[in-house]
């Protein structure tokens, strides 16, 4: 649609988007028949089972026949209870018996949040109010939860209206902040935590919020082995609550139900989102213990936390109905499958393109990360907007890829996320990567055109 002619504000106020129809599978159609291959799974990891599964459609058009919204301060719902059940009994991590609903991501973290800050109130440690996140990372586009992420393109026009907030160096071990030894190395980027709680004082530190594979900002980085251990000692050690930001590695994207649960470490609390409802219905969730919940419950009876569509319906029941399909058709199994054979083919492709200089990620959450010099892991410069520039040759190409900036240092850099949905086959993959590899021959011809022998 043309941007003089649409009245919706779009992402882009200068593009023209082609109109999406239809989607079956992990494909999407638009108004003129073409047809993309869904990469990014939506703005991104979103698409958990794929288009169009009919028993999804179902469910939503019986409850919305039945029931499509009640008031939660009176009532619960079948639906509501549905799929808190099917969220413990099938996905969540042992202990994890207790679920909030909400209606997104940024959602999901801020209540999180303040849910870790009443707890510490609550056991009257009330000067425990600052929340440390780490550069380079992302909870949301609010302004409470952009205040915790650490995206610094992002957080910019924001300044001082962003809520206080502490951040720790990324453990990013392509581009290491702290430890020149990094991916061998001894963790320093987790003991920043620990100093940064010591220099804040640690009566005054609530809370420590990371994604255990950060997805948007850096494209799939997924931490060392050792790091989330070292950060559930620390944060035990000064009673800080740990929350996992599972948003997009929650609910089989990385090949396990959660994301924590490749290196076997427990949080306090689990934001989640996207895949819970893959796309079908607005909706995300906090994840908490019957001990965290219960301390709530006996000291002030509630959390001070709620929004009007708080475990709406139709949400939870598309969400029931979506955790079950992912459950019954093993899709955690095929993610971790599938993913591990698409990261052996974008390190094919990484072997061919001298443009890629990292590939990474944790089973269907991938990234491909753009270098102009390969030695010095140099970027390429901002204006030539790379990323930009292969996902728009990936799109004309019928493949739908995620693009992303600041990968480097938060301001330069470049990569490609990938989180297709987890029903993709390898096969489908084959042609996915044929659709990259063409589209990367067509910009390095564009960028050597620019500026040659730089790619
Ligand atoms: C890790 C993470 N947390 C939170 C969010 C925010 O989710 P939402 O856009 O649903 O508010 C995102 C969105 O991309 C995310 O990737």
């Amino acid at each position: 649609m043309d941007p003089d002619a649409t009245n919706v504000i779009h992402r882009d106020l200068t593009k023209v988007y082609p109109t999406v129809v239809r989607g079956e599978g992990i494909y999407l159609f638009d108004a003129d028949g073409r047809r993309y291959i869904d990469g990014s799974g939506g703005s991104a990891a979103v698409t958990s089972i794929g288009h169009g599964v009919p028993e999804v459609a179902d469910a939503i058009a019986h409850q919305a026949r039945t029931l499509a919204y009640a008031p939660t301060h009176a009532f619960t719902t079948e639906p509501i209870e549905a799929c808190a059940r099917t969220i413990v009994e099938e996905f969540a991590p042992a202990g994890f018996s207790k679920v909030w609903f909400v209606s997104g991501g940024s959602e999901a973290t801020e209540n999180a949040v303040k849910m870790a800050l009443q707890h510490q109130r609550d056991r009257g440690r009330s000067s425990k109010q600052i929340v440390i996140g780490r550069w380079m990372s992302f909870h949301g586009a609010t302004l409470g939860a952009l205040g915790y992420g650490g995206n610094a393109g992002r957080r910019r026009p924001y300044g001082l209206a962003l809520p206080a907030a502490e951040h720790i160096p990324p453990c990013f071990p392509y581009r290491c902040w702290v430890n020149p030894r990094c991916p061998g190395c001894d963790l320093t980027c987790a003991d920043q935590l620990e100093r940064t709680i010591r220099q804040l004082g640690p009566e005054n530190v609530a809370a420590f919020i990371a994604e255990p594979a950060v997805g948007a900002t850096i494209g799939a980085v997924a931490a060392t082995d050792g790091y989330f251990a070292r950060i559930r000692e620390i944060c035990d050690r000064h009673d800080v609550v740990f929350i996992a930001d599972e948003v997009m590695t929650g609910f089989g994207r990385t090949g396990r139900n959660f994301a924590m649960e490749h290196w076997d470490v427990s949080p306090d609390l689990i934001a989640c989102a996207k895949g819970i409802s893959g796309g079908y219905a607005p909706l995300g969730a906090v994840l908490a213990k019957p001990e965290f919940v219960a301390e709530a419950r006996q000291r002030r009876g509630s959390f001070v936390i709620g929004h009007t569509a708080s475990g709406n319906p139709l949400s939870c029941a598309a969400g029931a109905a979506v955790l079950r399909y992912i459950a019954d058709h093993h899709l955690v199994d095929n993610a971790a499958r599938v993913g591990a054979y698409f990261l052996e083919r974008l390190r094919d492709l990484r072997d061919r393109h001298a443009m890629i200089g990292d590939v990474r990620g944790l089973g269907l959450l991938l990234g491909v990360e753009f270098v102009r010099d390969r030695e010095t892991k140099a970027p390429f410069p901002r204006e030539w907007n790379v990323g930009r520039r292969v996902g728009a040759a990936t799109l004309e190409r019928g493949l739908v890829s995620y693009p992303g900036a600041g990968t480097a240092d938060g301001i330069d850099g470049d990569h490609l996320l990938y989180a297709p949905p987890l029903t993709i086959s390898c096969d489908q993959v084959d042609d996915l990567i044929a659709i990259l590899d063409a589209s990367l021959v067509a910009v390095a011809e564009e960028l050597n055109a620019k500026a040659p022998a730089s790619v």
